[in-house]
């Protein structure tokens, strides 16, 4: 079995090599010390990149129990499902190898209906309050409660961007262009990955009294070096991310009645099924990446969540640590003048045809095939899939 990969999507997985991938995060936070923090976790968005890795964090690296909610596709008629599936099925088996709750909802996270299930299930089976939810939702549309249907667009706001980009598939640099966005685009990008939803689950919580106590909740951002602004933070995804950093104080108020805090977390750029799919941003990957593993600075999805659980959320001393806007500041290491001044330097020497050498073209890719469970030692690529065993080993208990 190949990776097949269309543009930037990848359009297969393996389900061996992602019990590798997994194996390896757990291994990761099992050496890297004992998180002191909560130990029952609502994880929205829990099937791949940073939600995954929270969950692995929490769970393998503190003892909690957790639900995740995702949107995924198991094997069946349509084909041999999505990475995300086979993460939630394997993630269970390990977890339940350790004692240890892990259920997963697998419906979508913008309705109603899902949170309530959840609720049902925290208040009759989960065995207690929850004392910490994670929002790492990344998607492209958003069906509203009240039915309406919203998309985001990646887009700019003022004049048109064009930068150099890659392809996955033909491995090709390509010259890419972000068209601004129209008033209606950003305030609906707004709506699909701004703050809103993320308030609802967590009133919808409170309101059916299954938060604990000293409750916390953090939802990921990105805001990025000057250099990509134009691209991220400045553009429709920057605006929605702005309405987060807001929600998260509004929601940080909402909990004062249960000593609760929120807070939005500044990420490290990293290769995930989410940002592999924005124009240029992975060019920019590839050459950070280049910096920071020179500089041992590198760290992947585990690393940045095991570090934020540990570190920032909760340190030994007890004291949330954030900057002065009360954002917890993960992307401290990518934004190191030091970093940024090289990052600088090889994206003025890129072309066409160095750029696989001037950045970690093949770091890139290596982690980008890892996320669909390919290119890992140990596992046999020459034999074939079969649905109906899928559909046999790796449904959802
Ligand atoms: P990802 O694509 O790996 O994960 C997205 C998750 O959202 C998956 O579990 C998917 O199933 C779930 N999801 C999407 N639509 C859903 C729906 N309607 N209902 C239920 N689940 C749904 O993405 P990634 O990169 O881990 O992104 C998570 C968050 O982290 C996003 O808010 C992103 O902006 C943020 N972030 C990502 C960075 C990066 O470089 N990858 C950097 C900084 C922040």
């Amino acid at each position: 079995m190949k990776p097949i990969i269309q543009g930037n999507v990848a359009k297969n997985c393996h389900p061996e090599g992602l019990l590798k991938a997994i194996d390896k995060q757990i291994a990761y936070v099992e050496s890297h010390g004992e998180i002191y923090g909560p130990k029952k976790v609502l994880v929205i968005g829990a099937s791949s990149g940073y939600g995954l890795a929270s969950r692995i964090a929490l769970a393998f690296g503190g003892g909690a129990d957790t639900i995740g909610v995702s949107f995924e596709k198991g094997p069946g008629e349509k084909g041999a499902g999505s990475a995300g599936w086979y993460n939630n099925v394997l993630f269970q088996r390990r977890a339940s190898e350790k004692g240890l709750i892990a259920k997963n909802f697998i419906a979508d996270a913008f309705s109603d209906t899902t949170r309530q299930n959840v609720i049902d299930f925290i208040q009759q089976e989960f065995g207690g309050k929850i004392d910490l939810v994670v929002y790492s939702i990344a998607s492209g549309i958003r069906i509203h409660p009240d039915g309406t249907r919203y998309q985001s667009t990646l887009g700019v706001c003022g004049q048109a961007f064009s930068g150099p980009g890659f392809e996955l598939e033909s491995q090709r640099m390509v010259e890419q262009t972000l068209e601004p966005v129209t008033k209606q685009q950003l305030a609906d990008t707004v709506k699909v990955m701004g703050g809103e939803d993320w308030q609802r689950w967590i009133t919808m919580l409170e309101q059916a009294d299954v938060l604990a106590t000293g409750f916390k909740t953090v939802a990921y951002s990105y805001i990025g070096p000057e250099s990509t602004w134009p691209l991220y933070k400045d553009g429709s995804l920057g605006a929605a991310k702005a309405h987060l950093h807001n929600t998260a104080d509004e929601i940080n108020a909402q909990l004062q009645r249960i000593s609760g805090n929120a807070y939005a977390v500044a990420c490290k750029a990293l290769v995930t099924k989410a940002s592999a799919f924005i124009p240029v941003f992975p060019l920019y990957i590839t050459l950070l990446y280049k910096v920071m593993k020179q500089k041992r600075l590198h760290e992947t999805c585990i690393e940045q969540m095991h570090r934020l659980m540990l570190d920032h959320l909760y340190p030994p001393l007890g004291n949330v640590i954030t900057d002065a806007q009360r954002l917890i500041r993960m992307d401290d290491y990518e934004l190191r003048p030091d970093v940024q001044n090289v990052v600088e330097l090889l994206r003025k020497q890129v072309t066409a045809d160095n750029f696989k050498v001037i950045g970690d073209f093949a770091g890139y890719l290596q982690e980008f095939h890892e996320l669909n469970g390919f290119g890992m030692a140990g596992v046999d690529y020459s034999d074939e899939l079969d649905i109906n065993t899928l559909v046999k080993e790796y449904s959802l208990a």
